[in-house]
């Protein structure tokens, strides 16, 4: 499978290092708050796992899986949430952890609606951020790597479902903006 991809966009080295520094920074930030990281699925699933083993408090752990866009590499601006929190969000400190922040619309709907919920707060944390594809404004708290627009694949993120397991991230250029083979 790594074949047929070029270099990474980010190592896996440079991932690991940040990750770390954001777990410093997340754990001071909430030193003395009641954290709960919410992760958004399927993409943040890789990213999750090492953050939240890399954040030292006794935080609380649950997902949402959500659908944005129907497996084309451009965002529908569309977002599906296909699940409920099992956690009480209420008067507690949320954390949305995000694979990736695009157009923004994603973490914007889902802000919305667990705003609804009563949290003490609602902050945003995204490995990777794409600033020039934002269609609606959204403060991303906490950002990994800013990238340029490129369709980046690995570590969480897919095309069409596949290489969500590839360990590092890589750009897919074998593809156009609606996800037409070039
Ligand atoms: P949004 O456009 O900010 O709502 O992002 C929607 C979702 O599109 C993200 O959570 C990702 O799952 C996906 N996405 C956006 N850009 C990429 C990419 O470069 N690779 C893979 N998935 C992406
Ligand atoms: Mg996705």
């Amino acid at each position: 499978m790594e074949g047929i991809f070029g270099k990474p966009i980010v190592t896996q080295e440079e991932m690991r290092a940040r990750i770390r520094e954001l777990g410093r920074q997340i754990t001071a930030d909430y030193a003395q708050k009641d954290l709960i990281l919410v992760g958004i699925l399927k993409g943040a699933y890789a990213f999750y796992a090492d953050l939240a083993r890399a954040i030292r408090l006794p935080l609380r752990v649950d997902f949402l899986l959500v659908s944005s866009y129907t497996g084309k590499a451009k965002a529908s601006g569309k977002v599906k949430v296909l699940t409920e929190l099992t956690e009480d969000i209420a008067g507690r400190d949320v954390l949305l952890v995000e694979d990736i922040v695009d157009s923004g619309c994603t973490v914007q709907h889902i802000r919305k609606t667990l705003g609804a919920k009563k949290p003490k707060s609602i902050k945003v944390c995204a490995l990777l951020n794409k600033p020039s594809r934002r269609q609606v404004e959204v403060t991303v708290d906490y950002v990994g790597f800013n990238i340029p627009n490129k369709f980046v694949v690995g570590y969480g993120l897919d095309y069409q479902q596949k290489y969500r397991n590839l360990p590092y991230l890589a750009v897919l250029d074998k593809i156009d903006e609606e996800g037409k083979p070039v």
